[in-house]
């Protein structure tokens, strides 16, 4: 039976260009900072956000929560929207690492409004937790990879700076956000004191995310990696993914998207399916269930017939698009959730 995995854009494989650069790769111990490949991705990425350092570590959830202990101390609130990764997909870490509140604010599809952000913040009193973070994550997982407007992203950084909050971008996905909208990921990351990227998402390499940031803020983010059991050996093989990733994968995030509006508009005429279609922006597609039917019994009908999603609330169901699916996959995805939709 013909498999389409949509749980994802995490599933795919690496293809015979990321391996060959892999086999090539020059490599060195990166605990000790000789990692030549690690290196150079390092200096690419920081680079192509306009910071001063880059910190390559195995994964988002890793990068994130470096983030979140360079900007906080025990005790300290963090601001976030509700449905993000850091709160809801984390296992807890900000809490459990650095003994950190999390406030949660709700957007608008996923997108933070300056007002609400405002509203959420404290006065001062010393009963009161110290706010000393906001996140931001573009796009936005849960909303269905929604896009954050650059003017949002920029009056949500005023916010910040006007309350002394450190600002930081979950940018697991900004390489969909500036392949969708044309603005630079230099623009996207410039308000922002650290960005965390994903290599292994859309791009397609098996693990790796880039945390950077300036270099003041950086300054212990290599011990806070070691601490966690970052710290990897010859890992300029992976590394060699990423480059290898960023040069090449990144233009065609934009098939991923069309996949998705296929997909979306497909799911949208059918009788089980609420969507709203401007919620797909970019290469995620959630949908509500709206016939009493709950999302596992229907991924579970899905599945049976080689169709891949996953949950995302009781009757909530999100699918993905990724390089490793193609549009006449789409089309026999569609197909076959006709049959189990209508
Ligand atoms: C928005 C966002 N941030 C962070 C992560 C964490 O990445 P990882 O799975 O590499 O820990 C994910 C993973 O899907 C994500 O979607």
């Amino acid at each position: 039976m013909k498999v389409v995995d949509l749980r994802s854009d995490t599933v795919t494989r690496p293809d015979r260009g990321m391996l060959d650069a892999m086999m090539q790769a020059e490599v060195g111990d990166d605990v000790f900072n000789e990692d030549p490949t690690v290196l150079l991705l390092q200096e690419m990425v920081a680079d192509l956000l306009g910071k001063d350092e880059a910190l390559f570590v195995p994964s988002g959830t890793m990068s994130n929560q470096i983030a979140v202990a360079l900007h906080t101390r025990p005790g300290d609130e963090v601001l976030l929207e509700a449905g993000s990764h850091i709160r809801n997909y984390e296992s807890g870490a900000a809490a459990a690492l650095w003994g950190v509140q999390l406030c949660p604010v709700s957007g608008k599809r996923g997108i933070l409004a300056a007002d609400d952000v405002i509203a959420s913040i404290r006065t001062g009193y010393e009963w009161e937790p110290v706010p000393r973070l906001l996140c931001v994550e573009n796009t936005n997982n849960k909303a269905g990879g929604t896009i954050y407007p650059l003017d949002r992203i920029l009056e949500l950084g005023e916010v910040a700076k006007n309350h002394g909050l450190g600002y930081h971008l979950d940018g697991a996905r900004i390489w969909n956000a500036s392949v969708a909208t044309g603005v630079s990921e230099k623009e996207i990351a410039a308000p922002f004191d650290t960005v965390s990227v994903c290599l292994s998402k859309g791009l397609g390499t098996p693990l790796g995310s880039v945390l950077s940031g300036n270099r003041t803020i950086m300054e212990r983010a290599r011990r806070i990696r070691k601490r966690l059991g970052g710290g990897m050996r010859q890992v300029g093989i992976v590394a060699a993914a990423g480059i290898y990733a960023i040069q090449n994968n990144r233009a065609s995030l934009s098939d991923d998207h069309k996949k998705a509006s296929v997909l979306a508009t497909g799911l949208s005429s059918m009788k089980s399916v609420t969507l709203d279609i401007e919620t797909v922006e970019t290469n995620i597609v959630v949908f509500d269930l709206n016939d009493g039917r709950l999302a596992l019994d229907v991924l579970q009908a899905l599945s049976s017939k080689g169709i891949r999603m996953i949950p995302f609330g009781p009757k909530t169901i999100r699918a993905t698009t990724h390089r490793d699916v193609t549009m006449s996959d789409i089309e026999l995805a569609l197909d076959v959730a006709q049959t189990v939709l209508t």
